[in-house]
């Protein structure tokens, strides 16, 4: 086993909201609503535990073929958290980065974001990419036609210069609680090389144990990038 640190940069598909809130017959977005406060919970326990990038999957681009009603309602609940949990954020140090498409979100959704993100734009502790309207294709697509406006070649170090989080080092650790194997649309690029972790635990219920697992199965794991193992051992001592 190779000796490996608390992963740099935890990304989290934060699956199983829907499911959590009907399983207590309430509507769907009773269980958006304690994701939030799991979002919290988690942001905390990743700073307690030395993380210094964490990346969520907050609204995907295909989450618009939702019901109206859905769509509206997790609109209007970002709209709130941003107003209100700033200051926290702000206090305990977080920077707040939105990453995703800003075309088709409403005049309000957007100021919020863009008061929130300059309100904690000096904060160092901790990066939380919040991905909302975000697809890693069309962060794939966005990139390449950047490239294309300022004629530069079609290299992976120019593309690594222009894709949504150009700004952090590639997740070391994606995790997706909620039960589902599957990748739907998050971080395509970026997640060449990261190690994947799947909870069967809904969102809402993903508590700090649950995250030390995780955790701790990456630091089992044996990261080779494509060498041999012998390879990585002998640098490694
Ligand atoms: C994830 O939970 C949150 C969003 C996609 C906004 P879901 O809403 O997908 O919850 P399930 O998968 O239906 O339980
Ligand atoms: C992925 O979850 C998107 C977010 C967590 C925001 P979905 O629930 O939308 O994914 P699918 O539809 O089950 O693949
Ligand atoms: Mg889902």
């Amino acid at each position: 086993m190779t000796a490996q640190k608390i992963p740099h940069h935890i990304a989290i598909v934060m699956d199983g909201n829907g499911r959590w809130a009907s399983k207590r017959f309430l509507p769907r977005i009773a269980g958006h609503k304690q994701g939030v406060e799991s979002l919290k919970r988690c942001a905390r326990a990743c700073d307690a535990r030395g993380v210094r990038v964490l990346t969520v999957f907050a609204f995907s681009s295909e989450n618009w073929k939702r019901p109206t009603e859905e769509v509206s309602g997790l609109m209007d609940l970002f709209a709130l958290v941003l107003s209100r949990e700033v200051k926290q954020l702000k206090a305990d140090g977080v920077q707040l980065r939105f990453v995703g498409d800003r075309e088709g979100l409403s005049a309000r959704v957007l100021q919020h974001m863009e008061e929130a993100q300059a309100a904690t734009a000096d904060n160092t502790r901790l990066i939380l990419n919040v991905c909302f309207n975000y697809g890693g294709r069309w962060d794939i697509v966005q990139a390449a036609r950047q490239l294309a406006r300022q004629g530069l070649d079609i290299t992976e170090e120019n593309f690594n210069q222009v894709m949504a989080l150009a700004h952090v080092r590639d997740p070391d650790l994606v995790i997706r609680t909620g039960g589902e194997q599957r990748i739907s649309n998050f971080l395509l690029w970026q997640s060449a090389y990261s190690e994947f972790f799947f909870s069967d635990i809904l969102w809402p219920d993903f508590d700090e144990a649950a995250l030390d697992l995780a955790i701790a199965s990456f630091i089992q794991r044996e990261r080779r990038f494509g060498q041999t193992s012998a390879q990585v051992q002998a640098v490694a001592s």
